[in-house]
């Protein structure tokens, strides 16, 4: 790609920007939250246009003014957000892309050949399911075969390993590995410094629409690539501060709770949190997590048990009623749950001021004018990058929304938070940022519900970990790594009941 601009209102998206992706290769591209990395490859996948600039695919100037150009040209791309049709199978998904191409394929040769590509990449789906009742992490794959089943040769994955666990992120990689062995190449970005030192030959960095540098993944190390994306350097390794754990704060008894399918998924769980502590729920993705955080806000009903908060029942209260009683929500979707896209930021931002009254309103006016001068404050403290307070949330880059959402439910004063993958998307200077935040609330005497994929976060902001397996608690752990070994047994299922309580 040469002399790649493109303007939006208010920024400069991508600023002649140079990249240059060989044979065989993969290159990761790394860089802040808002910092161009999706505009550029929306660009190579025809969903853009750029203002100016060219791309070269082996040497021939490149024409692609729609995804259905690029896939002609053997580029695929999956999206930082999903794009499958939930109601419809795996397989009736792919013939849907296919049709798109110009081939009208038979549905059932289309799942024998789904099965083939699944096995040959270790990604394995099951091609006659609806893609509702599926995981993200099964959805991903869908996506994936969906390029593979056209025959892409350039694959760009944005971000696919932010809604993984660090296993079927390992098979991912397992399969870019075969991809790049069959000659195709691929462009990867992330935020996570470890995987691009995994995965990668070659990394770009960009800063704000520009690219800052290349390099040889072989010839830099992981400080270097911060180094290069902030322009300064990340202390991640923040130090938990002293604090006195109050009143318990919430209590949960004996609870049970139904996923979507109408199976129990939360099968019995009691915990308790207190004022100033953080509890770290560590488990593989799919084990009740979900359904607990949403039975706790309101969102899902509980088939029995109790849910009090600071001493008051709450079990049947509506959500708008628990806000009121002070519990604050990062659910792990944002796009679908957190915000509403079409909305302005400012509005996402005040969406809950009728009840957290952040904003003094009148029971019947809302005070616009306070709404943005306090929507430019909350913007500038969490560095959000938006041109202005009135821009839809939508056109924001992923870990901007991100904030939009911690900003919004971390400005208020909670008793309790509900974290549930607080930092994904986040670009290491942000997640710093985040860490921070979360343990100032601790500070307050906030207490934390913290549900995350990843053990590092788990054990760097919770006081007490407790391991789900099967909407149970197989038992609790202290946050150290010396533990590592243990907890990983626990959220496999093989060991029940750790002893340090
Ligand atoms: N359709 C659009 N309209 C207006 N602005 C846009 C649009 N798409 C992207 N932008 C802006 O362009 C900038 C770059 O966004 P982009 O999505 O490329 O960032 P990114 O590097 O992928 O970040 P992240 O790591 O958060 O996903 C951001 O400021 C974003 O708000
Ligand atoms: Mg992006």
């Amino acid at each position: 790609m040469k002399h790649i601009s493109k303007y939006f209102t208010g920024v400069k998206a991508n600023d002649d920007i140079n990249i240059e992706l060989r044979q065989g290769e993969v290159l990761a591209l790394l860089g802040e939250n808002g910092a161009g990395k999706t505009t550029l490859m929306n660009i190579l996948f025809g969903i853009y246009k750029a203002d100016s600039g060219e791309i070269l695919i082996n040497g021939e100037k490149a024409h692609i003014s729609s995804p259905h150009d690029a896939l002609k040209y053997g580029v695929g791309m999956v999206q930082q957000h999903f794009t499958l049709v939930p109601s419809f199978t795996t397989a009736e998904n792919i013939v849907l892309g296919l049709k798109e191409l110009g081939f009208i394929p038979k549905t059932k040769n289309v799942e024998s050949r789904i099965e083939e590509l699944g096995k040959r990449y270790g990604l394995p789906v099951n091609p006659r399911a609806k893609v509702w009742t599926l995981s993200v992490g099964e959805k991903q794959r869908i996506e994936i075969l969906k390029l593979l089943y056209t025959g892409a040769k350039i694959l760009i994955l944005d971000e696919p390993t932010a809604v993984l666990t660090p296993q079927e992120a390992e098979a991912l990689f397992e399969a870019v590995r075969k991809m790049v062995a069959d000659g195709a190449s691929v462009i990867f970005i992330s935020h996570k410094l470890d995987e691009v030192m995994e995965v990668s030959d070659r990394v770009t960095v960009l800063r704000s629409g520009k690219v800052v540098g290349t390099a040889n993944t072989a010839e830099i190390t992981k400080n270097d690539l911060a180094r290069m994306m902030v322009g300064r350097e990340v202390i991640l390794d923040i130090e938990k501060p002293e604090v006195e754990i109050g009143k318990k704060v919430l209590e949960i008894n004996n609870l049970k709770v139904k996923n979507d399918k109408g199976l129990i998924a939360v099968n019995g769980i009691s915990l308790e949190i207190r004022a100033g502590e953080v509890l770290g729920i560590a488990g593989v993705a799919g084990n009740g997590q979900r359904e607990l955080a949403e039975a706790v806000y309101g969102l899902r009903r509980a088939e029995s048990g109790k849910v009090l908060l600071n001493g008051k029942d709450i079990t049947n209260l509506s959500v708008s009623r628990r806000i009121r009683e002070g519990i604050a929500y990062i659910p792990e979707d944002r796009k679908e749950t957190a915000t509403c896209p079409d909305l302005s930021v400012a509005n996402n931002l005040f969406l809950k001021n009728t009840i957290t009254r952040l904003v003094n309103s009148t029971h019947y006016f809302v005070d616009r004018k306070k709404i943005m001068e306090k929507a430019s404050e909350l913007i500038e403290s969490y560095s959000i990058m938006t041109p202005s307070p009135k821009m839809p949330v939508k056109l924001l880059s992923g870990g901007n929304i991100q904030k939009v959402v911690l900003a919004r439910e971390l400005s208020t004063s909670p008793s309790l938070i509900i974290a549930s993958h607080p930092t994904r998307g986040l670009d290491i200077g942000a997640m710093e940022f985040v860490y921070r935040t979360l343990l100032e609330q601790k500070k307050r005497g906030a207490a934390i519900l913290l549900l995350a994929g990843e053990l590092y976060e788990i054990f760097r902001l919770s006081d007490r970990v407790a391991v789900i397996y099967e909407g149970e608690i197989a038992g609790y752990a202290p946050p150290d790594p010396a533990y590592i070994e243990e907890i990983g047994l626990m959220m496999g299922g093989s060991k029940k009941a750790g002893e340090a309580r």
